[in-house]
């Protein structure tokens, strides 16, 4: 091993460059992609119901409704549950925009509740503190994958009547108390970027056991127009007739993509493994280096890991996270980070939040990079990026 860092002049850990995520496609994602591509629907077609099906069945809802990406799931999710103009939802800084667009999308307020120091998850205390008599609904991000602790959640948002919205973006495959991430909030939302567990390059999918929820979904997903009879206002002119009876977009799901997603599901099984896998080795080399906060998962969750986040406590290092990031990328280990707490942003900041809203969340995200993870990663790999982050923490150490 050699110990000098490349950015002070030593030699990286390795040549080939190595990235945060990337997606796994193998012959059997393609041909049933091509297959779409020779059949008569390029969209609106068979593989939207086959794939919606499939979801239910790996996730035991009773409900899947295939979307355009996971920002359109959670933007039909709260139109579903009614969220609107002078409502507030609740959601954590510590996610990507999206779990906190939605609320604005619907002209409500978004409030944010801070997080689990350990768990770097929404605090259920925090957010039973943030209830107003406005709160519609709580949109509770699991991030890096873990399940939020969602009977806490349940019972404090169903004693006052406000929905629970799991943002499931990063856990599909996930179980809680042994149940599928899916078929345990009001609604959970799924995201099926190329970073995420399994993917088709842009989709999402939104899951529901509630049949009145449901209808709503199919609904808003498309532009609000039902063919459903027992939807409609008037009765049917012709076999041509539609209605639109709210308003919606158009946020629908290719056939190509929901043949991809179908596909990449039957994998989400030995994908899970092998991520899972990885943050064994990476929590057993970090969990006794001095220097570095490694992230506390509840018993429980049994989580299928999207992101691992390398938290460095710097106290016990003379550096910044910028400098140890350029460090790793030196090294050819290009890391990023998730998330700068969403209320940060200049966009939310002129609508008026500040610095020091939510202090837990802000704290952590001063320390956190995300480390390479996914399926195709090899041991190799993974203990590259052990050696790397074990060198920059000596070199660094005060
Ligand atoms: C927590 C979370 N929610 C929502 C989204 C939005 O998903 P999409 O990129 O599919 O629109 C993302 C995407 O990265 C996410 O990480």
């Amino acid at each position: 091993m050699n110990n000098i860092p490349a950015i002070a002049g030593g030699t990286p850990v390795r040549d080939k460059k190595l990235y945060y995520g990337h997606q796994y496609i193998d012959d059997k994602d393609i041909n049933a992609v091509v297959e779409v591509l020779k059949s008569d629907y390029l969209t609106c077609g068979p593989k939207i119901e086959e794939v919606e099906k499939k979801l239910c069945q790996i996730t035991d809802a009773k409900h899947a409704c295939l979307i355009s990406n996971g920002t359109a799931a959670l933007h039909v999710a709260l139109q579903a549950i009614g969220v609107g103009e002078g409502d507030e939802i609740i959601t954590t800084p510590l996610t990507f925009a999206a779990s906190a667009n939605c609320g604005l999308y619907c002209g409500a307020k978004v409030v944010f509740a801070d997080v689990n120091e350990e768990t770097y998850n929404i605090d259920p205390a925090s957010v039973k503190e943030k209830i107003t008599d406005k709160t519609k609904a709580v949109v509770a991000v699991d991030f890096t994958g873990q399940a939020v602790e969602l009977d806490e959640l349940l019972s404090i948002c169903h004693e006052k009547g406000i929905k629970l919205v799991e943002d499931g973006a990063h856990s599909i495959g996930t179980k809680y108390k042994g149940r599928k991430v899916g078929s345990i909030a009001d609604v959970t939302t799924f995201s099926f970027h190329p970073v995420k567990t399994v993917t088709c390059g842009e989709g999402g999918a939104i899951m529901t056991n509630d049949d009145e929820i449901a209808k709503r979904l199919y609904l808003y997903r498309s532009h609000g127009i039902t063919r459903e009879a027992d939807l409609m206002v008037r009765e049917p002119d012709g076999p041509w007739y539609y209605e639109q009876i709210g308003l919606g977009m158009n946020y629908r799901m290719t056939d190509m993509q929901a043949a991809l997603l179908g596909s990449q599901l039957d994998k989400l099984e030995i994908f899970s493994k092998r991520r899972s896998q990885i943050v064994k080795i990476y929590d057993e080399a970090f969990s006794k280096v001095d220097g570095l906060i490694v992230q506390k998962e509840i018993a429980e969750s049994d989580t299928t890991r999207h992101l691992y986040i390398l938290r460095l406590d710097l106290n016990k290092l003379k550096c910044t996270r910028r400098e140890f990031f350029d460090a790793m990328n030196a090294e050819n280990i290009c890391c990023n980070v998730h998330y700068i707490p969403v209320y940060r942003h200049p966009y939310y900041e002129q609508l008026g939040y500040n610095k020091g809203l939510c202090p837990v969340a802000e704290k952590i995200y001063e320390g956190i990079m995300s480390l390479p993870l996914y399926y195709s990663l090899t041991d190799e790999d993974v203990n590259d990026v052990i050696e790397a982050v074990k060198k920059l923490v000596d070199y660094y150490h005060v």
